[in-house]
């Protein structure tokens, strides 16, 4: 059960006072969610459309209402009749005054609309895409950055957000690895939680928090060979141990919704799906919130096969416990029909309608539905959220190789190199809300605005383009070049997995170019994945993982470059040598014959099985001793303290990591599992005594019979500085 229960009794009564009003059409006019496009609520290219056209997904009269923006619907009519409890993607105060006010004033019961978008991180003043900002392993920045974005878009009249996504993710092909905070169970966990709290604070009807969902319940980040929308086969155990705990984390946070995912898990789409649902979230966590589905994914339940049509489509969705249909209009079309013929009771239609209107009440939203038009002037992109987003950026940079060159002098000669070092837009990542590409600071900003002579030449960008004696002509004097490389923003994110997760085009060429003109290479790298770039980590003399950090990203970049910002991330997901090796991730069990140098080993025969970078990992300009492990039980605490000493000559903030491995279980383990971090600010010379406290109830795993069991035993547990470090000490339960 939640800390923060949104099943109070005067909203239930309320609600039934409500509900015994409304008409069936009314009941069920809350359940549906429209946006003004016939398509959803995101932008899709033209020649897309014309794709879902051929491929028959869209009908003639959807394709030219979408290709004719005239023709966008705002579908007032259907606010006023009741047929519309909520709206998704809109972007305009006015019109959500506008709409509220019909909902509330023109409509029979007056009920107010809940106004959705995607605000994955931020809404005007854009922070890190999430997987960057995981690398903070930091639940201030988390938080803070949600409660900022909810901040932003609760002054639009917005009150609901699609965020936080909190799919693992262990396949660096999924293009949408770039909105969660990557491949860990106990670190996304921590950011759930911290994500619900950022936007939904203590109290859901504070006018300026909004309603959170976690999001693609479930195991949307198994789809299989990284295919966005593909399906996920897995055991129980592994979605009990590796995909649930998150949705747990945020359930136990308190989010308000939860969205049902695309893909179907062991044979039936997670729409349909009454085992997530009714038995999950509802009999075995008690949750009192809502759930929609996905856009579109109760129809497409046809194209998955396991219903013959739009009504069965709607009776199987609703009868799993799913409440809120998202544009697919199957909801509203059918339920009528499927509720006079007893295929879907009243009590399943109330209860779902009872969910709905308590986010609503909770919200405030019966209280204050509208927002003073002149406050998103004040609120967005003010001063204090570019500080935030500055601040966010700099603990999200990862460094991931320094042979010494930096940090930069200011005074050295710089060339600047590649095209992404002047692009704006791409800074924003996926899902930028309401973000603008001239509001970010891109790199060749950021080293100007530090005051840097530099020679910018394009010579290379991610698609191909490369231009040799462009390249060298620009870099003929400089001291230093920085080479900004990796993936534009459309590279990752929804419907972007790829295939080879390489640098693309002519990059690798570059770096070997600039290297072979004998210019120290520092390669600073934007991108929404990880990246398999063992051939760059062959040639470049640093390398700077910068993601795609937001409005403040070529400010934060500089400032690690130079020195000002010593840098601290560290990285949440694997760095794979090669495609081939995905998924890739640190947690994975043992096998009978681990790799080795033994042939028959479970190995590639033509590359290591090692990762360029392992989980945890990221560099500082100072170094780390850690010395003298001990662990001790104390009832259901192990206590864990380690000595970290700043062996270099500069400040510095480390995260120490602890791991555990159950040496001997009933079912196979991972041979280690990140079960604890602190971050400790070491000043240069400075040593620490460092202590985590670990759960005994959090070392267990749901056994053969499914049930969660902490098997006595010995535990071996590491602490340093990533997943690959070596202090370990054992100790026995
Ligand atoms: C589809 C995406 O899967 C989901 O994450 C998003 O919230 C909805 N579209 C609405 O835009």
């Amino acid at each position: 059960m939640s800390k923060y229960p949104l099943k109070k009794l005067e909203i239930e009564e309320k609600i039934t006072e409500l509900i015994n009003k409304m008409t069936l059409d009314e009941k069920i006019g809350q359940l549906n969610q429209l946006g003004p496009s016939p398509l959803g609520g995101f932008e899709i290219s033209l020649k897309e459309k014309k794709q879902m056209l051929e491929a028959g997904r869209i009908t003639k009269e959807e394709f030219e209402a979408e290709v004719s923006e005239m023709k966008w619907d705002d579908r007032e009519d259907d606010i006023r009749e009741g047929k519309i409890g909520s709206f998704l993607s809109i972007r305009d105060v006015k019109k959500v005054n506008r709409f509220q006010k019909i909902a509330t004033e023109e409509s029979r019961l007056g009920i107010p609309l809940l106004i959705g978008l995607d605000v994955v991180h931020g809404l005007r003043t854009i922070f890190p895409i999430p997987l960057a900002e995981s690398c903070a392993w930091d639940d201030e920045v988390y938080e803070k950055s949600a409660e900022i974005a909810a901040r932003e878009t609760a002054s639009m009249g917005i009150n609901w957000t699609f965020a936080p996504m909190v799919d693992i993710a262990r396949d660096a092909r999924w293009g949408r690895i770039a909105e969660g905070a990557g491949e860990d169970t106990y670190l996304t966990s921590r950011f759930a939680a911290a994500k619900v709290r950022g936007f939904q604070g203590k109290d859901l009807s504070a006018p300026d928090r909004i309603v959170a969902c976690a999001k693609h319940f479930a195991a949307y980040g198994a789809a299989e060979g990284g295919r966005d929308y593909n399906s996920a086969n897995m055991s129980l155990q592994t979605l009990w141990d590796t995909y649930m705990p998150p949705f747990k984390a945020a359930v136990d946070a308190g989010v308000a919704t939860i969205m049902g995912a695309f893909n179907d898990i062991n044979g039936i789409p997670c729409t349909t799906n009454p085992y997530l649902y009714n038995e999950v979230l509802r009999n075995m966590w008690d949750y009192d919130g809502m759930v929609v589905s996905d856009s579109c994914a109760v129809s497409e339940c046809l194209l998955h096969g396991n219903v013959e049509t739009r009504a069965d489509a709607a009776m199987e969705t609703i009868n799993a416990g799913l409440d809120m249909d998202m544009h697919s209009k199957c909801f509203i079309e059918n339920l009528k029909d499927l509720v006079l013929a007893g295929k879907v009771s009243t009590e399943t239609l109330d209860k779902a309608v009872r969910n709905v209107l308590r986010i609503k009440f909770a919200a405030g939203l019966f209280d204050h539905p509208f927002v003073d038009e002149a406050l998103p002037e004040k609120v967005l992109l003010c001063k204090e959220h570019r500080a935030a987003a500055l601040d966010a950026a700099l603990k999200s940079i990862v460094l991931l190789k320094n042979n010494g060159v930096l940090p930069l002098s200011k005074k050295a000669k710089i060339a600047v190199i590649g095209e992404l070092a002047e692009s704006r837009s791409d800074m924003l990542g996926t899902w930028a809300a309401m973000g603008q590409a001239e509001d970010c600071v891109s790199l060749l900003d950021g080293l100007k605005n530090q005051g840097c002579e530099i020679i910018y030449e394009r010579g290379f960008n991610v698609s191909g383009e490369f231009d040799g004696d462009a390249i060298l002509k620009a870099i003929a004097d400089a001291d230093v070049v920085i080479a900004a490389m990796g993936e534009t923003k459309d590279m990752s994110g929804e419907a972007s997995s790829l295939a080879d997760i390489g640098l693309h085009g002519r990059q690798n060429e570059a770096a070997k170019l600039i290297k072979a003109a004998g210019k120290p290479l520092v390669s600073v790298l934007f991108n929404g994945r990880p990246l398999a770039i063992e051939e760059l980590n062959d040639t470049a003399d640093a390398i700077v993982e910068a993601w795609h950090l937001g409005n403040e990203a070529g400010n934060a970049v500089t400032k690690v470059l130079f020195g000002d910002y010593n840098p601290t991330g560290r990285l949440t997901t694997t760095f794979p040598r090669h495609t081939g090796q995905c998924p890739l991730y640190y947690n994975h069990v043992p096998t009978g014959r681990p790799a080795s140098a033994v042939q028959h080993s479970c190995k590639y025969y033509d590359i290591p099985v090692e990762p360029v970078f392992p989980f945890g990992f990221g560099l500082s300009y100072t170094e780390y001793d850690y010395s003298d492990l001990k662990v001790r039980v104390l009832g259901d605490k192990i206590i864990a303290t380690v000595s970290v000493k700043n062996t270099g000559t500069v400040n510095g903030t480390e995260t120490v990591q602890l791991y555990v491995r159950d040496k001997v279980a009933s079912l196979v383990r991972p041979v280690k599992e990140l079960k604890g971090f602190k971050k400790v600010e070491l000043k240069a010379g400075e040593e620490k005594q460092v202590t985590i406290e670990v759960d005994k109830n959090t070392l267990g795993f749901y056994n053969a019979k499914m049930k969660y069991v902490v098997e006595p035993g010995s535990f071996t547990l590491w602490m340093g500085h990533d997943s690959s470090s070596s202090l370990c000490t054992e100790f026995t339960l």
